[in-house]
């Protein structure tokens, strides 16, 4: 009986230990459950902070997205509508001009003749040109004429030809001119300019000069057909940039099939004479360009010039590198190889008084005879510019059919005066390929 009471007993502790050893388990099981809940709840506050924060990223992301392109479409906007803007200007401008031509620029071709005989010369001027000069009196009369009339110091006298210097006048002219108050500024081949020329330039006070450059030394001779004269066009280039009167001395060069491959080549040339202002225009179909019309350029060539007078800006080694007045370039390109918009002002801001006394507007337009405005032998500029020149101050001289319905028409009206085809009424370059 006492053994079973004792086994019994044992038994009961046993159960007791056993018992005591679950319950323990139990607790920390309970407290294993309670920590992985508390631990669950964490995490899930967690992934739902993370998920909070990731919509909200996403959200602030895409803002941003929107943002930025709304930013880019109305910078887009912005270029585009302040450049349609200033063209508006520009065309606004021109019409003004038909009713109210202002005179800013006044070529003044003193000869025809010429000691060079280019390829290219609009104005088919040589050596045997026995063509009329107008007399220096006549010339100062006009003048004289112009400054009573208008502020001469805003009428700046081209001073063009044939060859400027070869007129042994030219110079006395010049410094009437300038004692009325006018500035003035020459194109010449350099030829001519030696040290006794510079000494009259500068008495007769040139302000500015362009001196023409249209390839290496023998690209150049072969096509002026003056042997040996590249040396002496160097040297007057110096001259000039060493005088302290003449402000700007300008290279230009004609660009046509003889030279189109040098142009690197005459830009490090002109870099090493110091030269700072550098034209480069496109040879144009007028005169014997025309009649030598394999040396004029392909539309993609035209381009190719564009883009080299862009590139040559960028490198900043010249103060000015463009391109000329000439032909509308399209919008793209407008306002890039060249300061200002395209502005044909041919009769609204330019006129001319040809070698013959003619009075007219840019010397290179085609001079037919019912262009043609006056004569200052018996005219009065004065009179002629403000009574004129009807022609010149009209869209109608360029409205051809298909220019008329183009959508460049407003900015272009017809291109360049001086290459428009009046015989076959259309523009002689329209450049609509490459824009
Ligand atoms: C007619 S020249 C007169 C001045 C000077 N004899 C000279 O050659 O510089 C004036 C400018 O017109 C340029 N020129 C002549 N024919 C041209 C053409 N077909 N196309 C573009 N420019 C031309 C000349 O190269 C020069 O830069
Ligand atoms: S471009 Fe100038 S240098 Fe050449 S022929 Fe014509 S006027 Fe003379
Ligand atoms: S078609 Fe006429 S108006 Fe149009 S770009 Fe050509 S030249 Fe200019």
């Amino acid at each position: 009986m006492t053994k079973k009471i004792t086994d019994l007993e044992k038994k009961k502790n046993d159960y007791e230990k056993k018992l005591n050893k679950y319950t323990d388990e139990y607790n920390d099981a309970n407290n294993s459950y309670n920590k992985l809940i508390t631990i669950k709840k964490e995490y899930d506050d967690l992934l739902r902070c993370l998920e909070d924060k990731r919509k909200q990223y996403d959200k602030e992301f895409n803002n941003y997205n929107k943002k930025k392109e709304k930013a880019l479409s109305s910078k887009n906007k912005l270029d585009l509508s302040k450049k349609d803007y200033e063209l508006m200007c520009n065309y606004e401008n021109r019409k003004k001009l038909f009713k109210k031509p202002v005179l800013t620029n006044l070529f003044i071709e003193v000869t025809s003749r010429c000691n060079a005989f280019c390829e290219h010369c609009g104005s088919r001027c040589d050596a045997k040109q026995q063509g009329e000069e107008i007399e220096a009196e006549y010339l100062k009369k006009t003048l004289k004429e112009i400054a009573d009339k208008y502020d001469a110091s805003k009428v700046f006298l081209d001073i063009t030809g044939g060859e400027p210097t070869i007129r042994k006048d030219l110079f006395d002219i010049m410094k009437y001119a300038v004692s009325l108050g006018f500035k003035w500024g020459m194109t010449s081949n350099g030829m001519l300019i030696t040290k006794s020329v510079m000494k009259k330039i500068e008495e007769a006070e040139m302000s500015t000069v362009s001196i023409s450059i249209d390839g290496l030394a023998e690209t150049h001779e072969k096509f002026r057909k003056v042997p040996n004269s590249f040396p002496r066009i160097l040297k007057a280039i110096k001259m000039l940039q060493d005088s302290p009167v003449v402000k700007i001395v300008q290279v230009t060069t004609v660009v046509n099939q003889r030279n189109i491959d040098q142009l690197e080549e005459i830009y490090q040339m002109l870099l090493d004479n110091g030269v700072k202002y550098w034209r480069v225009v496109n040879c144009d179909p007028i005169g014997r360009a025309n009649d030598n019309s394999n040396i004029l350029l392909s539309v993609d060539q035209y381009k190719y010039i564009f883009d080299f007078i862009r590139e040559k800006q960028a490198e900043n080694k010249m103060t000015a590198i463009t391109y000329g007045c000439s032909h509308y370039l399209g919008l793209d390109l407008e306002k890039t190889v060249r300061q200002n918009y395209f502005f044909c002002m041919a009769g609204l801001n330019v006129g001319s008084i040809l070698s013959n006394g003619d009075i007219f507007v840019c010397p290179n337009v085609p001079r037919r005879p019912e262009l043609i405005q006056g004569n200052i032998r018996k005219d009065s500029f004065v009179d002629v510019w403000e009574k004129k020149f009807k022609p010149f101050r009209s869209e109608e001289l360029r409205a051809n059919p298909t220019c008329k319905k183009c959508k460049h028409w407003k900015y272009c009206g017809g291109d360049s005066l001086h290459t428009y085809n009046f015989d076959e009424n259309k523009p002689n370059i329209c450049l609509k390929e490459i824009f």
